[in-house]
């Protein structure tokens, strides 16, 4: 595994995809790739043994708790869940005195949460590294496996057209900087008042400068899908926003991928979603487990993408 002769990213914090060079993130799908191989495989890597990881969940999880759980447990290490209700900061500690306390304990943080100054924060007070597992306005960890995925059914980032439909929310804005950075053309369309923000746009059209992507926002759902390699996808309601439900179903109802916006994308192209998916808004039941379907490849993914983020970042 060349890649583990690396140490350059040992300590480093994954707090938004912005921070990291197109050549870091590199390094990381290549080594999730031969983390993958390998577990199919059967064979072992446990390149963490002993190693410890906290997990802070201030929001519901599946996917991601899962994930890093069973991923860091296959490494040779432990995980420590920990529901922020059930600790002394429900009670008011601060995270700056819990950084300190859980970098006494373990190898790594990992936490999701609502604000990503929170994240910031912890990072600041904490001699481990800290890994982002979603705030309001990104979903680092989830962009690792989507372009792993978009990666292994196409062989390359290059080039491919990457159209995304809905709402600009903290999943878009990961994806869009990690596909400008990997030299891809990101397409969104969003309604007026749903593209992501302005510091993720700006991120996302500086990467894109740099490695000869490109990032392109309409607000037309056909415009996007036209010719795309891949169509993705998000809840219209992310977690957090459940008061603004109807207002955001009424303005998204025209960016839901349908067969209409399948017909308009490439022959081969393919559908993903990062889940939970709410059938019915944004997608399909049909959609989501038809043949266009790469939803589930995404989402292993996220264990082997993971897998190599903590192999990398942990010392
Ligand atoms: N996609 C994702 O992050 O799923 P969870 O909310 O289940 O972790
Ligand atoms: N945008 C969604 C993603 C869930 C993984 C949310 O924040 O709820």
């Amino acid at each position: 595994m060349a890649n583990l002769a690396t140490t350059a990213l040992k300590g480093r914090h994954f707090l938004r995809v912005a921070d990291w060079k197109s050549d870091e993130l590199t390094v990381t799908l290549d080594l999730a790739d031969e983390l993958k191989a390998l577990l199919t495989r059967g064979a072992p890597h446990r390149l963490l043994p002993g190693r410890s990881l906290a997990l802070i969940f201030n929001k519901p999880s599946t996917r991601t708790r899962v994930s890093f759980e069973v991923g860091i447990c296959q490494l040779g290490g432990t995980g420590v869940s920990i529901t922020a209700e059930h600790t002394h900061l429900a009670r008011g500690e601060t995270l700056k005195d819990t950084a300190c306390v859980l970098s006494r304990y373990v190898d790594a943080i990992v936490i999701r949460t609502v604000a990503q100054s929170e994240v910031d924060e912890l990072a600041n007070h904490s001699s481990v590294p800290v890994i982002n597992a979603l705030t309001d306005s990104s979903h680092p960890c989830q962009a690792l496996a989507d372009v792993m995925t978009i990666r292994e059914r196409f062989g390359q980032l290059k080039g491919v057209r990457l159209a995304y439909l809905g709402d600009g929310n903290n999943v878009c804005s990961s994806l869009m900087v990690a596909a400008a950075k990997l030299g891809m053309s990101f397409v969104g369309a969003f309604p007026d008042g749903f593209e992501p923000t302005e510091q993720a746009q700006a991120d996302a059209r500086e990467a894109a400068a740099e490695s000869g992507g490109s990032v392109e926002i309409t607000r037309s759902p056909e415009q996007a899908a036209a010719g795309a390699d891949v169509l993705y996808t998000d809840v219209w309601v992310s977690m957090g926003q459940e008061a603004e439900r109807d207002l955001r179903l009424a303005a998204l109802e025209a960016y839901r991928i349908d067969e209409h916006i399948l017909a308009l994308a490439g022959p081969e192209a393919l559908v993903m979603h990062c889940l939970p998916a709410h059938y019915g808004e944004e997608i399909s039941e049909e959609i989501v487990h038809g043949p266009r379907s790469a939803v589930w490849d995404q989402t292993e993914n996220r264990l082997h993408a993971q897998k190599a983020l903590m192999a990398l970042v942990l010392r």
